[in-house]
């Protein structure tokens, strides 16, 4: 195991019931143990990208939404049954959100997965820590706009409205502490504000099949970039972790980096890219810090999965790696291409990497192999 790190939870996956062994210590990650057996493991992860809960939380149409993306989840959980969930930002509009506590809303996207007993980690979007912003027909009647502060199946008291967001820390804090199934973590503060930085080492028969890495993109109440301080974390726990890079490394953020323009196919999605719309311009990050030179000379790093664009599907090759979206889960945010979900599979013996598209009719497409 690795040496600067101590594990504060280790989850024990054996295929249902779940099993989970908490042993305490002073760690920053926790690890997925996969249950040792002779067979060899296939370890599936079921991606939620910008699912965009509480959009136009004041009126009937955003409610319904949220209903819809709850089926959305549901349909992609119980076709695919995978071993873990990666909720990759934007779960929430929190900028459409007026009351003072958006987990609530945040909780709710979760629910699906929690119900169902898998384990999942989260990623920030642009979206999830936005103040309120003040709907522009709520002033159109003469004097005080009339003020709509729902609260999800609770008795409201109108004093709690609040316009300031809820904080990238209380979101994931309350996450934290009120699932036990959530891997997710607030990562060093040395990174802050940027949060959800931390990684997650999944082992197989005492062997490291796959480390996971989770980085916040920014957007909302800072700038939409990986910080040279995030690239430098990176580079520093993956050198720790996996010194001979012989574990394979897969990435997870919210906005894509600006090499995803450099790959981007024009108009229809050509070789060697796969996927099945490619309807808009890659909306990326600010600015390039630095983490791109690093994952691109780390021969371990095998793929980046990001969302944030709605319409767009596809994973292209970006020198010795891929460079691959999500799939719009949500029925909230912009667009309205059909929903479903990226998965991502990871087998043990011979070691792959395979990725499809699972939509909510039940249909699959785009299968691609990433290593
Ligand atoms: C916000 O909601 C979460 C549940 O999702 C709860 O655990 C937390 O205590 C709430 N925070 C406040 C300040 O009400
Ligand atoms: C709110 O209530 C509705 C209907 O009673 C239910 O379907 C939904 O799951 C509830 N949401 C939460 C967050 O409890």
């Amino acid at each position: 195991m690795a040496s600067s790190f101590s594990y504060l939870t280790v989850l024990y996956l054996s295929y249902l019931p779940l099993l989970f062994q908490a042993t305490l210590g002073s760690s920053d990650h926790h690890t997925i143990v996969l249950p040792t057996t002779p067979a060899n493991h296939i370890f599936k992860i079921a991606i939620f990208a910008d699912l965009h809960f509480g959009e136009n939380a004041w009126t009937d149409w955003g409610p319904e939404q949220d209903v819809n993306s709850m089926r959305v989840m549901s349909s992609v959980l119980d076709n695919e049954t995978p071993d873990f969930v990666v909720y990759l930002g934007d779960v929430i509009t929190a900028n459409n959100i007026p009351i003072a506590n958006s987990s609530l809303y945040w909780d709710q996207a979760l629910s699906p997965t929690r119900s169902r007993g898998i384990p999942w980690a989260t990623v920030f979007g642009n979206h999830d820590d936005a103040p309120f912003e003040w709907p522009i027909q709520w002033f159109a009647a003469p004097g005080i706009p009339t003020l709509l502060c729902p609260v999800p199946n609770s008795s409201y008291s109108g004093e709690d409205c609040s316009f300031r967001g809820t904080s990238r820390l209380e979101l994931m804090k309350n996450e934290m502490d009120n699932n036990v199934l959530s891997l997710s973590r607030t990562g060093p503060q040395c990174l802050w504000p940027a949060i959800s930085n931390y990684v997650l080492p999944v082992l197989s028969n005492d062997k490291r099949l796959v480390h996971l890495y989770f980085l916040d993109s920014g957007g909302g109440t800072y700038p939409q970039v990986v910080s040279a301080t995030q690239a430098k974390w990176f580079k520093r726990v993956s050198e720790e972790l996996n010194p001979d890079s012989r574990v394979p490394e897969v990435i997870f953020w919210h906005i894509p980096s600006k090499a995803y323009r450099k790959v981007a196919p024009i108009f229809r999605i050509y070789e060697p890219c796969v996927g099945s719309i490619n309807k808009e311009k890659v909306a990326a990050q600010e600015a390039e810090m630095g983490i791109m030179k690093i994952l691109v000379k780390r021969p371990s790093v095998k793929a980046v999965f990001v969302g944030h664009n709605h319409g767009l599907d596809w994973c292209c090759p970006y020198r010795k790696l891929w460079l691959c979206f999500a799939r719009h889960t949500g029925y909230g945010g912009y667009g309205n291409w059909a929903r479903g979900s990226r998965i991502l599979q990871i087998n043990d013996h011979p070691f792959s990497i395979s990725s499809w598209i699972r939509m909510e009719d039940g249909s699959m497409h785009s299968e691609v192999i990433l290593s």
